[in-house]
């Protein structure tokens, strides 16, 4: 099992103690203001209990995070594979969730940073996208702090949302890893 170390962070493997805080983290309406609905406790867990299945069998997954030093679990940062179907997919999406308390210190940006390069490196992927309904600014700020690029061409209409939902259109960002090589596999769909 990977484990990521920042300066900051170190992301892992899910535990059960993160069950709870995950659930208050899924339930607080300004963390879930971009989605369409906060999460129930049986959503949150069934949610965690995936991610670490995933991370088990070494696919692309978010990672629990905690603070190092504190050790307090503060959220996810990692990978997922849409399962949607869109025009840019299949492909692997890198993604973000902190409790507020974790906000405006950088932790995201730093976080994502070691996740990228774990994409590229580890699962050996040429591409990591990244999606976001128009008015999250900060999760936009986050991927270009990191260096992914807007395709304006990849604008889309999340397809799990209804017609005239203010949170439909979505941007889409996009970056490519620095080094090709021949290791590099397309994303399975999971
Ligand atoms: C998206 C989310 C993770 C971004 O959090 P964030 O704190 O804004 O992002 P970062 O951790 O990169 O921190 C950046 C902020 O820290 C500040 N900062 C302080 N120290 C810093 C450092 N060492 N490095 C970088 N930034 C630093 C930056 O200036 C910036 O401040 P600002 O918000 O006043 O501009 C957070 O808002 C969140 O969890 N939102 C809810 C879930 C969500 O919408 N997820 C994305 C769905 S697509």
């Amino acid at each position: 099992m990977h484990e990521l170390r920042t300066p900051r962070l170190l992301l892992r493997q899910w535990r059960q103690e993160d069950l709870a805080p995950y659930a208050v983290l899924n339930a607080d309406p300004v963390v879930m203001e971009f989605f369409p609905a906060p999460l129930t406790t049986a959503e949150s867990n069934a949610h965690a209990q995936r991610q670490h299945d995933l991370l088990d069998s070494d696919r692309p997954a978010l990672f629990a995070v905690e603070r190092r030093g504190e050790g307090d679990f503060i959220g996810f940062i990692g990978l997922a594979v849409p399962r949607f179907e869109a025009p840019f997919t299949p492909c692997v999406e890198i993604g973000w969730r902190l409790s507020r308390n974790a906000w405006g210190l950088g932790l995201a940006t730093e976080g994502a940073r070691a996740v990228l390069a774990h994409g590229f490196d580890h699962h050996r992927l040429t591409e990591i996208v990244s999606f976001t309904t128009v008015q999250n600014t900060r999760s936009r700020a986050v991927m270009e702090r990191i260096g992914l690029v807007r395709d304006p061409a990849g604008d889309f209409d999340h397809p799990s949302l209804p017609d005239g939902h203010p949170l439909r259109p979505h941007v889409l960002y996009r970056t490519a890893a620095v080094t090709s090589d021949t290791g590099a596999k397309p994303p399975e769909r999971v």
